[in-house]
């Protein structure tokens, strides 16, 4: 292990006084302690035991099934053993996947740490619109999503000697289509590797035999072949290692407190507010021990984190000492961290967090869990080729994963807010994603990647045919393949580089054709980020009043619009005052003025610059349709035609392209007003079909600017 060098450590001068010295003092005494408790954690991490055997494994075994509890180690650790083991000896970098930003993020940073470096020099970590990176990266932590993009640019993913996909058991759709580009990544270097020591084929590599879906150029580089782990946490390792021609899989020993389970008597008709009710009930009458609550999504973990501030603030003074953090994948990097820090002496923790603390992060210090048993998950109906973001019900797995959180460091509670019976009528475990989302993402990245034939690709759970022939035809219609699903020579293959839905990237490209490119390149940005506006129940009216000032009459994308560039404003001319961290300050006190989410808007912002970076790249122009609103609100309908509504006498709506009846989310700024014609962002269903972010526009436009969709046959 290396250790600190003492010379990363502030030193004694001259000029300090005594008590700067003191603290200095002081704080190496803390930071030894630290690294102390630290690499102590280490080796009482279960994987610890098995360490050389693991390496052993990894070297006599191309793939390598991992299977072993949450919490064991297996993220943070395996990485780094196999460093030592000597993985990375010829320059090799290993990669690990992620499902999920946060944990990404957060585990690189931990590993960093405990290897005593800077983030992002041995040790870093890369995600959509932030790469924490350098040329000496050895272990690096990324989304599933970002690695399939490199393989874009580098389709043997050359750099890498061993890639670990990471909670393989979550099974989502960029973990399937990654799994599917990985065999044959790998069979393409193992016979690279034999190739090189004969005769190279004029660049271009030809996967294994039979493998008809790849040919690949690999540049005539020497190859060694690729090391592929698989990392799960649940038991079934059976369908990877099938998957992977009978790979040899290995368990890690966890260790499992038990954990009572307790279930309400009767159905709860709101589980926010039960969750509420429970985490005080906790509180009031347990033993200490943090709390963890699982909900679906930043509004109701913002929405319920207001509401435990404002309950605390009745209770008297010796009960306050509880203290939130939340936890999702959006929440910036320094926040995030906050949630591994123990909780001050005296002080229990609730921690609220999206599905992410089931598996992605483990925190410690957790005794009491409140499950309500929902996720917000993606679903696709193939049918009406709409996608949605449900409330839907976890499978039993997930329920029990859940529950396990509380019995990592000693016996613990769950409180699941279902009835017993509601618990039997669960699925046994989660459906793929790819059975049950729009395929048009992954399918551009596939062609762009020169796997034409989708059908055929080996993909370990394969997708519905309704469900490839639905989101070929949306491509087809947004303009991204020809009539023979080929990606188009400009758009398709525009539309691929983008790291954006393919709805997206369409408008970004057809604003710049539009003059609008400034306008969309915000609007996109801020579609991209959860719940600009917030809405605290006991400020209803405030808040109404302050969204009013930017709220357009033609709708929430010229609304977002308004947010962004007054928000700008705001920023450019503190600038010209203020440092940097009173700039930031003002910042945020503007946005809770405004009613704002500092926190998404900043991350609007992060988006913002990094796909203005991307277009840049692409050679778009960047113009602005001034106050011109028509122009560009032309071209929303040009790009999410698909997405275009009509009212209904009953003041519902009917989605055009399917037929589908939806409702206006309260939300949004046209709740009210209620125009004829729509277009929309999202699709949401709770207990309505609710679309969310709407925009106005004229009906005659549909067959005027998407013909392929509305024209007359
Ligand atoms: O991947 P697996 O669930 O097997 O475990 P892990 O994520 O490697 O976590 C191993 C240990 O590191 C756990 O005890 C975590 O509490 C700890 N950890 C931490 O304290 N801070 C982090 N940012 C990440 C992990
Ligand atoms: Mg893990």
């Amino acid at each position: 292990m290396p250790s600190m060098a003492a010379n990363n450590l502030p030193r004694k001068n001259d000029t300090c006084n005594n008590n700067h010295t003191q603290s200095i003092e002081a704080a190496k005494g803390d930071f030894v302690t630290r690294r102390q408790r630290i690499q102590q954690q280490r080796k009482s991490l279960p994987i610890a035991s098995v360490e050389k055997l693991l390496v052993e494994e990894v070297r006599n075994n191309n793939t390598l099934i991992v299977v072993g509890e949450t919490g064991s180690g297996k993220t943070t650790q395996l990485p780094q053993y196999l460093f030592y083991g000597g993985f990375c000896r010829d320059g090799g970098v290993i990669g690990i996947t992620q499902p999920r930003r946060v944990a990404a993020v957060s585990v690189a940073k931990r590993v960093a740490e405990e290897c005593g470096v800077a983030l992002g020099q041995k040790v870093g970590y890369a995600i959509r619109f932030d790469d924490m990176t350098s040329a000496s990266t050895r272990i690096k932590y990324m989304t599933d999503g970002l690695l399939l993009r490199e393989a874009l640019l580098d389709p043997c993913l050359s750099k890498y000697s061993v890639i670990i996909v990471d909670e393989a058991h979550e099974r989502t759709v960029h973990t399937d289509v990654l799994l599917g580009l990985l065999k044959s990544v790998q069979k393409t270097r193992s016979s690279v590797s034999k190739v090189m020591n004969g005769h190279a084929q004029n660049g271009l590599l030809m996967g294994a035999e039979n493998d008809k879906s790849f040919l690949m150029p690999c540049h005539g580089k020497k190859l060694s072949p690729l090391k592929l782990i698989i990392m799960s946490a649940s038991l079934d390792a059976r369908v990877f290692s099938e998957y992977f021609g009978s790979a040899r899989a290995v368990h890690v020993q966890g260790r499992q407190y038990l954990v009572d389970i307790l279930y309400t008597h009767q159905p709860e008709s709101d589980y926010l507010d039960a969750a509420l009710i429970t985490i005080f009930q906790i509180h009031l009458e347990e033993s200490h021990g943090d709390i963890l609550v699982f909900l679906t999504g930043q509004e109701e973990i913002e929405s319920v984190e207001r509401l435990v501030h404002e309950r605390l603030r009745q209770l008297p003074e010796g009960n306050q000492k509880l203290l939130t953090f939340p936890i999702f994948s959006s929440l910036p990097s320094e926040k995030q961290m906050k949630v591994f820090m123990p909780a001050p002496p005296g002080f229990r923790k609730v921690i609220l967090a999206t599905n992410i603390a089931e598996t992605s992060v483990t925190i410690p210090g957790i005794r009491y869990v409140i499950d309500p048993g929902v996720v917000k998950a993606r679903i696709y109906d193939a049918d009406a080729g709409i996608e949605s973001l449900d409330i839907v019900k976890t499978s039993k797995a997930q329920a029990l994963q859940r529950s396990g959180r509380a019995g990592r460091e000693g016996p613990g509670k769950c409180y699941r807010l279902y009835p017993e019976s509601e618990f039997d009528k669960f699925e046994d475990s989660t459906t793929p994603e790819i059975k049950r989302c729009d395929l048009s993402n992954v399918i551009l990245q596939l062609k762009a990647l020169g796997i034409d034939d989708i059908a055929g690709f080996d993909f370990i759970d394969k997708p519905n045919r309704t469900a490839i022939i639905r989101s070929l035809e949306s491509l087809f219609l947004l303009g991204a393949l020809t009539e023979e699903s080929k990606l188009t020579d400009i758009v398709g293959h525009q539309m691929a580089r983008l790291p954006l839905e393919p709805v997206y990237s369409k408008a970004l490209i057809l604003s710049s054709q539009f003059n609008c490119l400034e306008e969309m390149l915000i609007v996109v940005a801020m579609l991209s980020v959860e719940s600009i506006f917030y809405a605290p129940r006991e400020k209803l009216e405030e808040s109404r009043a302050a969204l009013r000032c930017f709220s357009s009459p033609e709708g929430d994308h010229l609304t977002l619009l308004n947010v962004f560039r007054a928000s700008n404003e705001f920023v450019v001319k503190n600038k010209l005052t203020h440092s940097k961290e009173k700039a930031e300050k003002n910042l945020r006190k503007w946005c809770k003025d405004n009613f704002i989410n500092s926190r998404s808007l900043r991350h609007a912002r992060d988006v913002h610059s990094q796909i203005q970076r991307n277009v840049e790249q692409m050679g778009l122009r960047i113009t602005s349709c001034g106050d011109d609103m028509l122009v560009f609100r032309r071209c929303l309908a040009a790009s999410f035609f698909l997405n275009a509504a009509l009212k209904q006498p009953d003041g519902m709506y009917r989605i055009l392209s399917s037929g589908l009846m939806v409702q206006i989310h309260p939300s949004s700024v046209l709740f009210r007003s209620k125009p004829e014609c729509i277009i929309f962002d999202k699709l949401v269903r709770t207990n309505n079909n609710y679309i969310r972010n709407i925009c106005r526009i004229d009906y005659l436009w549909l067959p005027e600017l998407a013909p392929q969709c509305y024209g007359l046959r």
